[in-house]
């Protein structure tokens, strides 16, 4: 079975989804660790309920990011993972850790991408007046938020919505889709090739989803 290693820094709730619908239903994937750069995120106590180990790697105070991601890289390589999973993870990764894992890293953004890289999505998709708003889950390559979508959620924006409506509607959606792009790629029918996500061999076009 492959080894998932989830990297958060908050609630977890995405954790949760990955945890409950591959880590307990689906043979093929199994999350070994889930590292959190916060000490007090919830999603830590979400891995030990499952029986995850779990490793706290402190950003605090650590100004330069390559000192960071080589902090961070130790803790992940004591796990020798197939797959590392973005769950919430709040921090930027530098262009070299991305490449050392490429092909191999998935994160979750939620928006529809390219729209609204960054920070603050739900409150932007409100102020540009958008009908429509979701989620994508994408490889991970140096460009923040930029590397190829693999699937993407849409969700309706109704008047009178505040960001926090807009968050938990589309957070609904993350934990459908995140998880079946983590099944995916454990049954080995996802891959980044040339700058492109493949579903069994097919190039993935989500825009057209
Ligand atoms: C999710 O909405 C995820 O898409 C977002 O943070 C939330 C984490 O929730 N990620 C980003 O904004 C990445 N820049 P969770 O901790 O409950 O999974």
């Amino acid at each position: 079975s492959k080894k998932i290693l989830v990297l958060i820094s908050g609630s977890g709730s995405n954790l949760q989804a990955v945890i409950d619908k591959v880590h307990l239903s689906d043979n093929a994937g199994e999350v070994v660790a889930v590292i959190s750069n916060k000490p007090d995120a919830f999603g830590l106590t979400r891995a030990q309920e499952a029986g995850i180990a779990t490793d706290v790697v402190v950003s605090k105070g650590i100004a330069k990011r390559e000192e960071y991601d080589a902090l961070l890289g130790q803790a992940i390589d004591k796990y020798q993972p197939d797959l590392i999973v973005l769950a919430g993870f709040m921090r930027i990764l530098t262009p070299d850790f991305v490449r050392r894992y490429a092909g191999k890293m998935l994160n979750i953004h939620p928006s529809l991408l390219p729209k609204y890289q960054g920070l603050h999505t739900h409150q932007r998709a409100l102020d540009a007046g958008d009908e429509a708003h979701g989620a994508s889950v994408h490889f991970v390559t140096e460009e923040l938020d930029g590397g190829p979508v693999i699937l993407q959620a849409k969700v309706p924006v109704f008047e009178g919505d505040t960001a926090e409506d807009l968050a938990a509607r589309v957070l609904d959606q993350e934990h459908r889709i995140y998880p079946l792009a983590v099944q995916w790629f454990v049954a080995g029918r996802l891959q980044m090739q040339d700058g492109k996500a493949l579903l069994d061999q097919q190039v993935l076009s989500p825009a057209g989803y």
